[in-house]
Parts: C-alpha cells; structure tokens; sequence
C-alpha cells in the first residue's frame, strides 16, 4: 500500500506570501502542490495562471499538481507544461475529447488526468480511465475553499476504486473540497490516495504533525 499523498492547496494560502507558503508545505513533509487555476467562466472564481507556476519552480521540488477549471483547457495545456507542471487535471464537463487532450498532455511528458463536479457521474469516465493517472473526485462544487466534503461524493470515490481494481488499472484518486482531519478517514477508506487540503492545511498550527498524521 502506498503512502496517502498530501497536495496541499495554495488557494487558503496568503497570495501576498506565496513563497513563504511554499516553504511551509516543504517543511510539512507534504509532497504535492495543488495548483487551482480558475478562469471566471468554467467557475465564478479567478486565480492565477502559467506565471505563478514559473515563479514558484524555481524554489521547490514539489511536484505540481494543476487543477485546471476552465473552459477550453486544451489552449493553455503547453503553457502550464512549460511552466513547470507535474501533473495536469482538467475537468470532464469542460472538453468534448478528454481522451485526445490526456493523450497530449501525456505526450508532452506530464501526467495526465481527469476531475469532475460532484453532480457528474463516475460512468461516464468508463471509457477514459486507462488513459488517465488521476482522478480527481471533487467533494465540493469547485471554486471556492473552505467548503464543507458532500458524503455522497465519497461514493463516487468508492465505486470508483471498486472499477479500478476490477480492471487492473493503477490511477490514482485524488479528493478535493472539504478535507481535514475529520473528513480524512472516511475519504481514505473510500479509497482515495491524495488529498487535496487548502484550508485545513493552512489552518494548521502543526502542518508537520497533520501531514505525519496523514501519512501513517
Ligand atoms: C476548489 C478547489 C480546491 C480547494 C479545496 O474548487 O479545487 O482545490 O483549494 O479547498 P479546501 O481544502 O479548503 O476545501
Ligand atoms: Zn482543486
């Protein structure tokens, strides 16, 4: 089995200290860097885009973890892959040929995966899955942190654990919207491996314990 994988989400941090933050999720012994990028028109929201992720490759190992939640991902892909991408998630209900852009993204050396809302069905990834290495199961309607984990999302993580293991593939399932250390338990036994953790993180006084907590 292996280790529950912390992405700690830089959207709870202090966007005038974003190097700061990432200094602090180093020292947590978190691996991952959740990177949410948000349009205004896939959701309400606005983030940031390809710049932060240069700016900040340069003082981390992290590996990063985008998110992308935006309309039309398939422009933007190359950008983020240049800029220092690990891993690139954009979202089912945001392109009519996943398959065609994760095979792109795969071939441009990044990991590949898929997110969906909450009110989408794992069924419909039936045919993407071998060609994804994440899903990323979103627990809330995405946006925004802060929000509190919708339980029946935790079904979707299940069934989709129970598929992954039926047909022999090793993606992994990431959960993102509501997850601390209350939610954490019930999202690792629903089969999950990352965590995506922004405001439960950055709310920590003892980031090191949470993430040592998590991992064990
Ligand atoms: C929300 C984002 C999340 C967000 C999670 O749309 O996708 O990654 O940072 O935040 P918390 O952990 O605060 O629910
Ligand atoms: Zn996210």
């Amino acid at each position: 089995m292996n280790k529950t994988i912390v992405s700690a989400s830089i959207l709870s941090a202090d966007f005038a200290e974003f190097g700061k933050s990432i200094a602090e999720i180093d020292a947590s012994g978190a691996t991952w860097l959740h990177l949410d990028v948000m349009d205004g028109s896939f959701v309400s929201n606005l983030t940031f885009g390809p710049a932060l992720f240069r700016s900040l490759r340069s003082r981390t190992k992290l590996y990063f973890d985008a998110h992308l939640m935006i309309v039309n991902p398939e422009n933007h892909i190359k950008e983020f892959a240049e800029a220092g991408a690990n891993g690139i998630t954009f979202h089912y209900e945001a392109h009519d040929d996943p398959i065609k852009l994760l095979k792109e993204i795969r071939s441009m050396g990044i990991s590949p995966g898929i997110s969906i809302k909450p009110e989408t069905p794992i069924e419909v990834l039936q045919e993407i899955l071998s060609h994804v290495d994440l899903v990323l199961v979103m627990t809330v309607p995405p946006g925004y942190g802060g929000q509190t984990l919708i339980p029946e999302c935790l079904e979707k993580v299940k069934k989709l654990a129970e598929i992954r293991e039926k047909a022999g593939l090793s993606f992994r399932i990431a959960v993102d919207g509501g997850i601390n250390e209350k939610t954490v338990p019930l999202a690792i036994e629903a089969g999950a491996d990352v965590l995506v953790m922004g405001y439960a993180f950055f709310g920590s006084n003892d980031k090191k314990g949470l993430v040592s907590r998590i991992q064990s």
